[in-house]
This record gives C-alpha cells, structure tokens and sequence, in this order.
C-alpha cells in the first residue's frame, strides 16, 4: 500500500499557488477507491519558526484546516490533523537532528531566504528555522510516507528527508521508508502577479500579486487583470523572456486542464488572456470559497475531524518512532 503524507503551514491565508501546486493533488488522491493511505497535516509548529503572533497561529490553524476540507478532502478517506497534536512528530525530530548535520541545513535555499529577510527586519533568526526541515522529515519519516506531495518549492525539503531516511537506515538498520516528491504537471511553481520572478507565497507583505482562496471574484479578477506581464506583441509561453505570460497561462492550464503552449496559440493579446484566466480562477475557487463558508459555521465539526485525525495518526507514527528509539540506541521505557 502507498501512503501519502503531506503538510501545509499556517502562517498566512492559503494561496492560489498552495492550491494547484499541492491541495488539489491531495483531494485527486483521496478519490474514491483509491487505495493509498492518506494524511495531510496543518503543520502549526512549523509556524513558530518565524516571528508570529499567538493569536493569528491560532486562527490560520483553524482556517487552514477548513479550508482543506472546504477543498474537496474527505475526512472518512484521509486523515486529517494538526502537527502539534501528535507528539510523534517532536520525539522524531530529536533523533533526526542526531542524523542531519549543521552544513547540510544552512545549504537549504529558504533557510537562506527567510535568515536574510528575519536578519533585514531586524528580527533574531530562530534556531527554529534553520532545523525546520529537519522536522519536516520527521513529518513524513513517522509515517515512511512514500509519495509526498507538494510544489516545487519543497522539492529540496524533501530530497533532505529521503537522504536522513537513507542515513538513518544504513547507520541503524531499516527503520524509514525513503519518500519521493511527487509535482502536479502543471502550476508546480505559481507566481506573484505583480513580480513573476518570485513565487506567489502566503507571507508576503504585498498582497496585489496574491490570488487568495477566499478572495471575492471581484477581488481575483482585479489582481488578474493587473497581472504584470511584458510588451513583446503577441503572447507566447517562454518562462524566461515572459515569466508573467507564462504564469497566467500554467494557471489556465492548471485550472482547465489544458497544456499551456497550445492555449498560448489561442490568443494575440493579454486582454483576453487575462479574462480567461480570471474566469477560470473565479470558478476553480467558488465551490472552495462556498464549502468553507459552511463549514466555518460549525467550527465543532471541524474540531472533531481534527481529534478524531490526531488519534489514528499518532496510531500510526507511534510504533515507527519507537522503532527508531530503539534502532539508534535508547532503552525502552
Ligand atoms: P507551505 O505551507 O509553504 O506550502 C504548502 C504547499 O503548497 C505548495 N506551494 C506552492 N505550489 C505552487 N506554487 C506556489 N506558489 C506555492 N506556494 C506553496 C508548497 O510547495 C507546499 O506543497 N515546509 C512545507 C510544509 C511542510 C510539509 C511537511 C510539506 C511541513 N512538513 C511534510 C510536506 C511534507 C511548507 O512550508 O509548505
């Protein structure tokens, strides 16, 4: 059996780029008859990491959680949870620490990112952040999750895991299943609207180039229609002369299940490339946008998928990680 294991962090509103890049492969894997084990993850500790306010943790863990099920995942066919509900994930993440080393972390290109930009604010740079993805391995490592999920982004996140999962079982014996990334064909990396050259990402402090999942349509199409794109004449795909031509049309594609070089020949101008990409965000987000409105009504319900989530999770990571307790050389209690 595959088993699946993915996470999203609250520390912002979701993003269009979260949204095709990584929840609507989990809603597909859960389809019915599929027969993989599935667990997706607010990862809420992972939101400590950067300066955060207690208050809005709080708030973005439950949004977050919604929202995922406003998208389309069913809890009776996947579990759903959050990170800091299951110790599991903290026990691991200590013998993880004792597999990974100091210079492979400060190679990790958003460590380097997110130091530079907490260093810029004037902030302190958490030892947090650098030993994220070593937490995140542990993530999936408690589960020997085999396919994980997520935007390009995370590729170099992941490829950390499989090589402590690799580590790990050489030094220790077979404890870990090595997981691979696994990237939607299109839309694996959105873009900011307003800068094409960087990713549309949830904690941005400029929000116009930032398609949010609950944005009104009005909102959304504002933003598209603003999208900043070039002056060449015509419209092609070529991410490197016209990343913002490119990204509207990875986001048509991904939202109507086209190929984005041919829907390039179907126009001459951004106009209405730009009105066709609105439209179709506006209607791939609706449903999502009219699900999380009833669900957030009944934040209990929500609630009791997530505790419900936490138990069979920790019944699952629990026997792994004793495992590794005892591989590397701790005494049972
Ligand atoms: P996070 O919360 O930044 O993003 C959640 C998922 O959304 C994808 N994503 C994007 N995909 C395409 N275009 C974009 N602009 C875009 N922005 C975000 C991300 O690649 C991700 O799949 N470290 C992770 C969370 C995490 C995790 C894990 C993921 C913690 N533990 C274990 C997988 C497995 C993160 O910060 O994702």
């Amino acid at each position: 059996m595959t088993t699946i294991f993915s996470g999203i962090k609250p520390t912002g509103h979701l993003t269009l780029g979260n949204y095709l890049g990584a929840v609507r492969q989990w809603v597909a894997a859960t389809g019915a008859g599929a027969p993989e084990e599935t667990l997706y993850c607010v990862v809420d500790l992972h939101a400590l990491t950067v300066e955060h306010d207690p208050a809005r943790v709080r708030r973005l863990s439950r949004q977050a959680a919604t929202l995922l099920l406003a998208a389309g995942l069913d809890p009776e066919m996947c579990t759903l949870f959050l990170q800091s509900h299951v110790s599991e994930h903290t026990r691991l993440h200590y013998l993880l620490e004792c597999t990974a080393s100091d210079g492979e972390l400060r190679r990790m290109i958003q460590y380097k990112e997110k130091a530079a930009k907490a260093e810029a604010a004037g902030q302190g740079v958490r030892l947090s952040l650098l030993t994220y993805p070593v937490l995140m391995a542990a993530d999936i490592l408690a589960y020997r999750a085999d396919e994980v999920p997520v935007g390009e982004d995370q590729r170099q996140h992941v490829e950390l895991a499989r090589d402590l999962a690799v580590r790990f079982n050489q030094r220790y014996g077979p404890t870990f299943t090595v997981p691979r990334a696994t990237l939607p064909a299109v839309a694996a990396r959105v873009m900011d609207l307003q800068d094409p050259t960087s990713k549309m990402g949830k904690s941005h402090d400029v929000t116009t180039g930032i398609v949010y999942l609950l944005d009104e349509p009005d909102v959304v199409t504002r933003k598209v229609m603003r999208a900043v794109t070039d002056n060449l004449g015509g419209v092609a795909y070529d991410r490197a002369t016209r990343p913002g031509a490119a990204n509207l049309l990875d986001v048509l594609a991904a939202c109507t299940g086209g190929d984005p070089v041919e829907l390039a020949a179907g126009y001459d101008g951004y106009g209405a490339l730009k009105r066709d990409v609105a439209e179709a965000v506006v209607e791939t987000l609706r449903p999502v946008r009219e699900r999380h409105a009833e669900l957030a009504a009944d934040p209990a319900a929500v609630e009791k998928v997530l505790r419900a989530g936490a138990e069979r999770a920790r019944s699952l990571a629990r026997p792994v990680v004793d495992r590794a307790y005892e591989a590397i050389g701790l005494l049972a209690p």
